[in-house]
Order: structure tokens, then C-alpha cells, then sequence
């Protein structure tokens, strides 16, 4: 059987339980895995390229079939210059069908040989996403269970002491 290259894409700002969970079940399905971070400036990511390649790594560097890098361009241009044939995506809600849908499609139309495979997290992190982590977490709130404490901490240091208006850690 030939070797089957996955590619997981995704902004990953910042990666949270849900996206782990996604990558702890498709890993046993795949003989590779790739965790493809979209490097794209113009989307005013809270962590650079660079800085959510390294949280990642550090949160797979015990998966040895797991590897993280960041691309730009075209995501099927990135799968054809890995080898990669599938694109895993996670699907939380109905909510998420619309988008994913186009994404799939449009990614079929470029490239008739890329699938993409959708992959259902954990019901308790159904409402989770990045967006609601960064909001919570500049607001205050618990995250506890939500994010690895890789994320926890230097998200709570991004926005609550390096970002104007964020609520200041408790000494
Ligand atoms: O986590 P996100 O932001 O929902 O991930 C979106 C991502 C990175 C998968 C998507 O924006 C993407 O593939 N961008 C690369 C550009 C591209 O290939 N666009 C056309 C395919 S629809």
C-alpha cells in the first residue's frame, strides 16, 4: 500500500483541545501527518507563523508519524509538494458545514486526486475555537481544559500583559 500523507490546515490562533483532538484520531489513519499552518499576515494573527509552528511542535513532538510546518499559496499546491492526497478538517457543528463544504469543493476543483476527510472532535469541545479562547482569555475567564498550558500561558501573557486594554494578571 502506498504511503498515505495527510495534511491538517488551519490558522491554529491558537491550537486548542479540539484541535488536538482532531490530530489524536486521524494520526492511527494516516502513515503521515502534517499540521499545515496558514502563514497569511493579512488575517492579523494573534501569534506569528513562526511562534504557532513552534507551540505545536512542542505539543507533537512525541508523535514521531506528526510533523508541523506553516505554508502559503494554494493548500493544494502545499499537499502536491508533500505528497499529501488527503486534507483533514474538523466539522463541530451544522454551523460549520457551509464553509467547509466550499473549502472541500474548491480544493477538488484545483485538484480532482485531493480528498478531504472530515473528523468529528469531542462533544465538549463542539463550541470550542480559537476565536472564542482569545476572547475569553482577554476577558478573564477560565480556559481551564480548553487549551494545553503551553497555549494558556503565553496566550494569558500575549493579551493580558502585552496587549493595551487586556485584563491584568492577578500578582
Ligand atoms: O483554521 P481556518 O482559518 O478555518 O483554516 C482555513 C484554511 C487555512 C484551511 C484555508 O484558509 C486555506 O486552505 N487557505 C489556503 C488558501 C487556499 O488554498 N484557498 C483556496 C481553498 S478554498
Amino acid at each position: 500500500m502506498s504511503h498515505r500523507v495527510a495534511v491538517y490546515p488551519g490558522s491554529f490562533d491558537p491550537i486548542h483541545n479540539g484541535h488536538l483532538d482532531i490530530i489524536e484520531r486521524c494520526r492511527p489513519l494516516y502513515d503521515e501527518l502534517i499540521i499545515a499552518v496558514l502563514a497569511n499576515e493579512a488575517k492579523k494573527p494573534l501569534f506569528s507563523d513562526a511562534e504557532r509552528v513552534e507551540i505545536i511542535g512542542e505539543l507533537v513532538s512525541g508523535i514521531p508519524e506528526c510533523r508541523v510546518e506553516s505554508f502559503s499559496g494554494l493548500l493544494v499546491d502545499y499537499m502536491e509538494s508533500r505528497g499529501a492526497q488527503v486534507v483533514v478538517r474538523g466539522l463541530r457543528a451544522v454551523s460549520d458545514f457551509e464553509y467547509e463544504f466550499q473549502m472541500a469543493l474548491m480544493n477538488r476543483h484545483l485538484n480532482p486526486r485531493v480528498e478531504t476527510v472530515f473528523m468529528v472532535p469531542r462533544e465538549e469541545y463542539s463550541y470550542l475555537s480559537s476565536r472564542l479562547v482569545k476572547e475569553v482569555c482577554r476577558l478573564g475567564g477560565n480556559l481551564d481544559g480548553l487549551v494545553p498550558e503551553a497555549v494558556l500561558s503565553r496566550l494569558t501573557r500575549r493579551l493580558r500583559t502585552e496587549t493595551p486594554g487586556g485584563t491584568p494578571v492577578q500578582p
